[in-house]
């Protein structure tokens, strides 16, 4: 089935809401006979979704599988252009070169690559980000904005404050920023997000943003057990990731148009809001340096102002942040 074929059908269910959509009306949507319709819901069965036919009456969906396909992510997606295409794969090495290589392939802004599993995921200072099946969201987004590289770290600050009203909304969590990327709950890491840029001196070409997040496992890998929590671990509930997928991507695409239409004002307070590390006492690791004082806020251009004990205040353009215990 053609992705745009499916993207009509699965919409006419979204915007049925549980409704019977009758063969007919479905065959206009489409633009194919009522013959073709029933085989292209026979393709949907055949991908795991429930849906009932009746006589006269037409299709209703009754399931939606715990899958992260591109049909499962499609319907009920409220979107205007991101995720409008999906690109799905069972398993990868990593979405993130995936995704760079549909960029320079021309795939449009708003592709989204999604794995149900990655054999080498990648984290921040080629750390390796544990990406098992059926637990989690893996996912790289592609953005093109018109704009010099230098805005790129805004992204990942757009990305966060997307993640955190989207997990808030879905599960009831509230979760905190670790600047720069990471998202925590209860002190453990639930998130991590990864920017990738490609640019030449004046010009974003791409920026790769890639997202993980911890949904439903119930146990980690030894090393990490102190360090990370998952969405069903923190709720004690199974969460369902394509609607979590869906949150994202709506709030991703609002955000990403306030930003355009008015600057970065609106999206910064909301970061600050939700930033744990704000009026802190950090210590931040820098490839060169290790730097210890109060996390003042951001700058517009995302850059954290760090105050330290001689009353110097740095910018720090990356790191790792360790809150200290005796915070003020
Ligand atoms: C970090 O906190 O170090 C960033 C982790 C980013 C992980 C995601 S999972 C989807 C995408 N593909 C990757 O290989 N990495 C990012």
């Amino acid at each position: 089935m053609q992705s745009s074929v499916k993207q009509k059908l699965l919409e006419a269910f979204s915007q049925a809401d549980g409704d019977f959509v009758s063969g007919q009306v479905l065959a206009e949507i489409v633009g194919c006979s009522r013959t073709a319709v029933w085989k292209h819901i026979e393709t949907l069965r055949n991908e795991g979704f429930q849906l009932e036919a009746v006589r006269k009456k037409g299709y209703r969906i009754l399931t939606k599988p715990d899958k992260v396909t591109e049909n499962e992510v499609l319907i009920g997606l409220q979107t205007n252009w991101l995720g409008k295409e999906i690109v799905y794969k069972e398993t990868i090495d990593s979405t993130q070169k995936e995704a760079l290589r549909l960029a320079q392939e021309d795939f449009k802004e708003g592709t989204v690559v999604i794995a149900e599993e990655q054999t080498a995921g990648r984290g921040r200072m080629t750390r390796v980000w544990h990406s098992p099946k059926h637990t989690g969201i893996w996912m790289s987004v592609i953005l093109k904005p018109p704009l010099p590289p230098y805005k790129a770290p805004q992204f990942t600050l757009i990305t966060a404050v997307a993640v955190v009203e989207a997990i808030m909304e879905v599960t009831g969590l509230t979760p905190e920023i670790k600047w720069p990327n990471d998202i925590l709950i209860n002190g453990k890491k639930v998130t991590g997000i990864l920017t990738e840029l490609q640019a030449d001196a004046d010009q974003i070409h791409s920026l790769i943003i890639g997202i993980g997040i911890n949904v439903n496992q119930k146990h980690f890998p030894e090393e990490l057990e102190e360090v990370a929590t998952s969405l069903a671990l923190e709720t004690g509930e199974t969460v369902s990731r394509s609607r979590l997928i869906q949150e994202i991507l709506k709030n991703m695409e609002a955000c990403y148009d306030i930003y355009m239409e008015q600057g970065f004002a609106d999206i910064k307070k909301l970061w600050e809001k939700y930033a744990i590390s704000v009026g802190k006492q950090i210590t931040a690791t820098t490839i060169s340096a290790t730097i210890k004082g109060k996390a003042l806020g951001i700058t517009e251009e995302g850059v954290l102002k760090l105050l330290d004990e001689e009353g110097t205040i740095h910018d720090i353009y990356s790191a790792d942040i360790e809150i200290n215990k005796a915070a003020d």
